[in-house]
């Protein structure tokens, strides 16, 4: 039997390029390679795209992914995707999990890993991403869309979250607890992005849920994030113990259930495929709110991702195995429509 051939690509334009690139090694080094061949697609922090064979040896020896070759002429990008059997996106925020990438490998007619364009597009869009879920019945948290910050003022009193509405890793996002705060949080926020989303405090627990799955989605153990920080910010995601993982939740059996009822749910009403990280808030009364899905969620095998699918007895490299069997499956399945 042949191997598969799989392009991983990594890095990407947007702030959480570096994260990319963790995720991405993980990725390739979990591929079992008497059955996986992997190239490393490494697209830089200006748009560059640079190919090479992601040897074993290359990443044992922890450095860069091997890109000796390089640079290519990005004309041949196309066709190197369009030789593998499937790509797996492994990029974070705009430019990747935004379906930027997802329409350039749907035009380029392969398969690949994630949710497609319109849902990568709507996930990422905090706005538009609650208009969804809203019009389907599901509880998401409270909130106005902002497109001009000038005498803005707070309909929920304070604290507020300030929020761009297309970022990823907190980047950009403020807690603010007076309406000065508010003001500077609105600087902030537009400084990365035309719509700004100002929500209402939630006072609740935060559970993470792992989904997986094409037509039949299917809900991981859910696990709470408790950051080492007031909220979940930047830091807590990424600095070595900024956040512990706890699983279960501490929360009750019917707020586990619902988490995982309402991250499906989720799942489905934005058409989302192979895989998304539901993020909720759980409230003392057990009320449960969706605050987000992330269609291309931090991906190392200790990532909360594929942790709360171990936990559900999914090791890594089966999970990996599963979403590229999903890829494949998407395709074969649409690939019998006739447009
Ligand atoms: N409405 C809210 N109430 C309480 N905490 C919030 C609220 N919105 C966001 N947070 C905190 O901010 C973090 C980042 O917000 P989130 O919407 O998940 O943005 P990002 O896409 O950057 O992860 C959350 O994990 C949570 O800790
Ligand atoms: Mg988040």
């Amino acid at each position: 039997m042949s191997r598969v051939r799989v392009a991983v690509l990594m890095g990407g334009r947007s702030s959480e390029h570096d994260v990319s690139l963790a995720s991405a090694r993980s990725v390739v080094e979990a591929l079992d390679p008497a059955r996986y061949e992997t190239v490393a697609v490494e697209i830089g922090r200006d748009g560059r795209w640079e190919i090479g064979p992601a040897t074993r040896a290359a990443l044992e020896g922890g450095g860069e992914p091997d890109v000796e070759s390089l640079p290519v002429p990005a004309a041949q990008i196309p066709a190197t995707l369009s030789e593998v059997d499937v790509v797996f996106p492994v990029l974070h925020g705009p430019f990747g999990e935004d379906g930027t990438v997802q329409g350039f490998l749907e035009l380029a007619d392969v398969p690949y890993v994630g949710a497609g364009v319109m849902a990568s597009a709507l996930c990422m869009d905090k706005d538009l991403f609650k208009s969804v879920l809203r019009d389907k019945g599901i509880p998401v948290t409270d909130s106005v869309t902002v497109r001009d910050a000038n005498g803005f003022e707070s309909p929920f009193g304070f604290p507020v979250f300030i929020k761009p509405a297309r970022l990823g890793s907190s980047v950009g996002i403020t807690k603010a607890r007076s309406q000065d705060e508010l003001r500077t949080g609105l600087d902030l926020a537009f400084r990365h992005d035309e719509k700004v989303l100002v929500e209402e405090f939630v006072d609740g627990v935060e559970v993470e849920c792992s989904v997986l799955g094409n037509l039949e989605p299917v809900a991981s153990t859910p696990g709470e994030i408790v950051a080492d920080a007031d909220w979940y910010d930047y830091s807590a995601k990424y600095d070595e113990g900024g956040m512990e993982l706890i699983v279960p939740p501490r929360i009750s059996p019917e707020a586990i259930e619902r988490v995982q009822e309402l991250s499906v749910a989720a799942f489905r009403a934005t058409e989302c495929e192979g895989m998304a990280r539901a993020d909720c808030f759980v409230r003392g009364d057990d009320e449960v709110l969706v605050n987000e899905l992330n269609t291309i969620p931090g991906f190392t095998a200790t990532s909360v991702y594929a942790k709360l699918f171990e936990a559900s007895g999914l090791p890594y490299e089966e999970l990996l195995e599963k979403l590229i069997a999903l890829a494949l499956e998407r395709h074969q399945r649409r690939g019998k429509l006739t447009f």
